[in-house]
């Protein structure tokens, strides 16, 4: 059996110099677990590939097939076992501005769009920005992990709802949707004439103990009635160079997006498609095992951490990403005690009624960072426990 070195984070002294919101929103003084940004060195094949665009003042605009295409069928086939057609791939800036153009064209002005929180804010924010409305279907907590309720989906899809924006795998929980609740969700939508679109931005982090299913792979059906969004930026870090991938599965929803303007294609930042290629070649899968194997540890460290540190805390180990959903209800710090521990502890982390009012009483902690680091976050936290 091949032996994974765990990724080292950077020391915070260099990490200070960096000018992301991580480092520059806060002062020195706090210690940054907010925003979903990592703290490793950057993967080999995209520092050199990133140094020698710079070298060359290769900074024009994106061409039509910068290779991110052919790249990511590759990644899909190599990591998830997922034969992905680079035909039926186009490229735009980022995540959610795919889905915001994606959302435009499968809803009309004021349907409803299913999405599950507690979830990634800015969720609840790009569906009105199409013109559309928020219908919530919360997650179901079962006792041992979080599942989507397919039954409030179909009542909402009964009674009009038009889409589903899917977060798989599910920021914050961490939940790795099973392949059975993906399909039966795709026979959901078909049944009542929806499509799903499928944020897969965190599926490269999948821990390598769990199997993460790729919507669009989860069933003819699911291939028929959705999209999927993806992109390197959450496993790679690489947030700030705008580029992201919209994939089909299917004639018709390649054709819909084959006939977005040209312009929301114009929009792929050429350092993002550049450092995609390199991200997703594989150069760069020992690196993101290594970096898995960091967060495996990470993530387990954080159980023990809050056990000692903080008693009352329900945290329950995610499968993938490196995003914890912490339920501090019972120490009584309110609905939303990241300001607390800001203030008191000297730790950002997020809020977690961003995420719902399923969030209320919950923190949402990075820990892509280094363990002194998260020692350190946590045992601040744990020092405001009376
Ligand atoms: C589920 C999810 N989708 C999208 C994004 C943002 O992606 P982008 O910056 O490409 O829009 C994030 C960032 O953390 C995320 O967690």
């Amino acid at each position: 059996m091949r032996v994974i070195t765990p990724l080292q984070a950077l020391p915070l002294d260099q990490l200070r110099q960096r000018s992301s919101t991580k480092w520059r929103k806060f002062g020195d003084d706090v210690l940054p677990l907010f925003v979903a940004e990592t703290d490793y060195p950057q993967a080999p094949a995209i520092r050199e590939a990133l140094s020698r665009a710079v070298a060359s003042g290769d900074t024009g605009y994106t061409p039509p097939e910068p290779g991110v295409a052919d790249a990511y069928a590759g990644f899909a086939e190599r990591r998830f076992g997922w034969t992905v057609d680079p035909g039926r791939i186009r490229t735009t800036c980022d995540v959610m501005m795919a889905v915001v153009e994606l959302l435009r064209r499968v809803t009309a002005p004021g349907d409803r769009v299913i999405i599950n929180p507690p979830v990634y804010p800015p969720f609840f924010d790009v569906v009105p920005e199409a013109g559309a409305v928020v219908e919530s279907v919360p997650l179901v907590d079962t006792g041992a992990g979080w599942e989507l309720d397919l039954v409030g989906i179909e009542a909402a899809l009964a009674a009009g709802a038009r889409a589903v924006l899917l977060c798989n795998p599910h920021n914050p929980t961490g939940t790795v949707h099973s392949r059975e609740t993906l399909a039966t969700l795709a026979d959901l939508a078909e049944r009542y004439g929806a499509t799903v679109i499928s944020d897969e931005i965190h599926a490269p982090l999948t821990n390598l103990g769990a199997t993460f299913t790729p919507f669009l792979d989860a069933s003819p059906v699911a291939a028929r009635v959705g999209y999927a969004v993806v992109s390197a930026s959450k496993a790679f870090n690489l947030a700030g160079l705008k580029c992201a991938l919209m994939v089909t599965a299917d004639d018709a929803t390649s054709a819909l997006v084959r006939e977005l303007p040209d312009e929301i294609e114009w929009r792929t930042g050429l350092f993002g498609a550049i450092s995609a290629v390199a991200a997703f070649s594989p150069e760069s899968d020992a690196w993101l095992d290594a970096q898995l194997a960091a967060l495996d540890a990470n993530r387990l460290l954080l159980r023990e951490l809050l056990g000692e540190h903080v008693p009352g805390a329900r945290y329950r180990v995610p499968d993938a990403g490196f995003l914890a959903w912490v339920d501090l209800t019972s120490l009584g710090w309110g609905d939303d005690p990241a300001e607390k521990i800001r203030r008191e502890a000297r730790v950002a982390v997020l809020q977690g009624p961003f995420f719902g009012v399923e969030g209320n009483g919950h923190v949402r902690i990075n820990f892509g960072c280094s363990p002194d680091v998260l020692t350190e976050a946590v045992r601040r936290i744990g020092s405001l426990v009376g």
